[in-house]
């Protein structure tokens, strides 16, 4: 490894502090492969983490010349933290003796589970900051840690993933195609709890959209789109052209069965093929271990649950609940368009199909009585064109036949036409699930 400058944030709350610290530097001069230790002077400095206050911290920072790799660096790093008495691995939330950050390793970046450089967050931190300072550093032309990073060609984002699975990392990936909303943050969210690392990809697809459709005019809010992704701190958001996605010769298209043919296939032909294709290749791409969906699309997630079971595809497919507007409607990117008067009418969708749900909590368990007890909330609303109403097994959407049911998803879809441009909303909702909104956005 050649010679590289390397810094490092030190703290301690827990015993004789500035004992800690001192020691700790002058273990450091004598590590084989560390020289030209500097270090600043110590400043005290409130607890800021989370959780109920701790000790203050004395902190402070070292310059040092080595030729150890980042990863070795930490492993001394490591080594003296539990010298000083520091259990490991370290409990969250407790007082430590001796805490020793990597900030910066010359113009290395690295993006492992263990170890993240430059440090994710050393600019916003003035106890970082302060003593860095003082070390003569001209903080503004030090290398940050970019999140989102974003990326605009497939071989930069396949990198990016590939390098965080070698790292050891577990994958999230949010595909959407931007204009996003809380919908879309709840499906971050998700991955983040669940996920090392999180990638969102932002594409305006066009094989999803038929002759006629809205691709042209599909809401774009890109500057917009990453300060959501910046606030729910995804790491990267990647932001292809079409050209980049699909090369001039490309002609391989994923065609899903059944699940892709009623519904929303039968009024969009073409439409699932477009988005098993582009999900494909955003799989293969990216080779994520877990990708998100919103339950708000269940077809789309039936059709994308199908594919990547028939084609053998190693990413768990989470679904995440359909995040409503206080008044009952779905969140989608294409609500901006409606009227006034059709965002008010809109909420029948929701209402309709609450409805059917309070019935079959009641016992009724027709499949057709449940069906017209929504079509009859349906027809109140002269402003909804319906394009279908179904009640469908979970999870596969397979159909029932007449008779009794046990359960199953209602799944609508209607055209309201007075506001920007027509709109066509879907929604849907399962028999089974509580009540989940105040009884006034549920009542019919
Ligand atoms: O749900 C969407 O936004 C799109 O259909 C998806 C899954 C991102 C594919 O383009």
């Amino acid at each position: 490894m050649r010679e590289a400058i390397a810094y490092l944030g030190l703290g301690s709350n827990e015993g004789d502090r500035a004992a800690h610290l001192g020691r700790a530097v002058e273990r450091l001069g004598a590590v084989p492969g560390i020289g030209a230790v500097r270090a600043s002077s110590w400043h005290e400095n409130a607890y800021v983490g989370d959780g109920p206050p701790l000790a203050p911290f004395l902190n402070g920072a070292v310059e040092l010349r080595t030729v150890l790799s980042p990863a070795a660096l930490l492993g001394v790093a490591k080594a003296l933290e539990a010298e000083a008495g520091r259990r490991l691995p370290a409990p969250h939330h407790r007082p430590r003796p001796l805490d020793i950050d990597l900030l910066l390793h010359g113009d290395t970046i690295v993006d492992t589970r263990d170890l993240v450089v430059p440090h994710p967050r050393w600019h916003e931190r003035e106890f970082v900051r302060r003593p860095l300072r003082e070390l003569g550093l001209d903080l503004d032309a030090l290398p940050r840690w970019q999140r989102p990073a974003v990326l605009h060609t497939p071989a930069e984002f396949a990198a990016r993933c590939s390098t965080w699975l070698g790292g050891g990392c577990t994958v999230g990936l949010v595909p959407t195609m931007g204009a996003l909303h809380d919908g879309h943050a709840s499906l971050m969210r998700r991955a983040r709890a669940e996920c090392d690392r999180t990638a969102v990809t932002i594409f305006v697809n066009p094989l999803q959209f038929g002759p006629g459709e809205d691709f042209a005019a599909y809401p774009r809010t890109f500057d917009a789109d990453l300060r959501l992704c910046a606030a729910q701190q995804v790491d990267v958001v990647f932001a292809p052209e079409p050209a980049a996605m699909y090369d001039p010769d490309f002609c391989s298209h994923v065609a899903v069965g059944a699940a892709a043919t009623t519904m929303e296939g039968a009024l969009r032909p073409g439409h699932f093929g477009g988005v098993a294709t582009v999900v494909a290749r955003l799989l293969a791409l990216a080779r994520p271990t877990h990708a998100y969906f919103g339950e708000k699309d269940a077809q789309q997630l039936a059709v994308v649950r199908r594919m990547v079971q028939d084609l053998g595809f190693p990413t768990a497919i989470v679904p995440c609940p359909i995040v409503r507007e206080p008044d009952g409607l779905a969140r989608s990117s294409r609500n901006v368009y409606l009227g006034a008067e059709d965002r008010r009418a809109c909420t029948i969708l929701y209402r309709a199909l609450a409805s059917a749900r309070h019935a079959f909590a009641r016992g009724e368990r027709d499949r057709d009585a449940l069906l017209a007890r929504a079509r009859a909330v349906l027809a109140t609303e002269p402003r909804a064109a319906l394009d279908y109403l179904e009640l469908r097994r979970d999870g596969d959407l397979a159909a029932l036949p007449p008779g009794p049911v046990d359960g199953g998803r209602l799944l609508v879809a209607a055209r309201f036409a007075g506001g920007v441009r027509p709109v066509r909303l879907l929604d849907n909702l399962s028999l089974d699930a509580p009540p989940d909104l105040p009884a006034a956005a549920e009542a019919p």
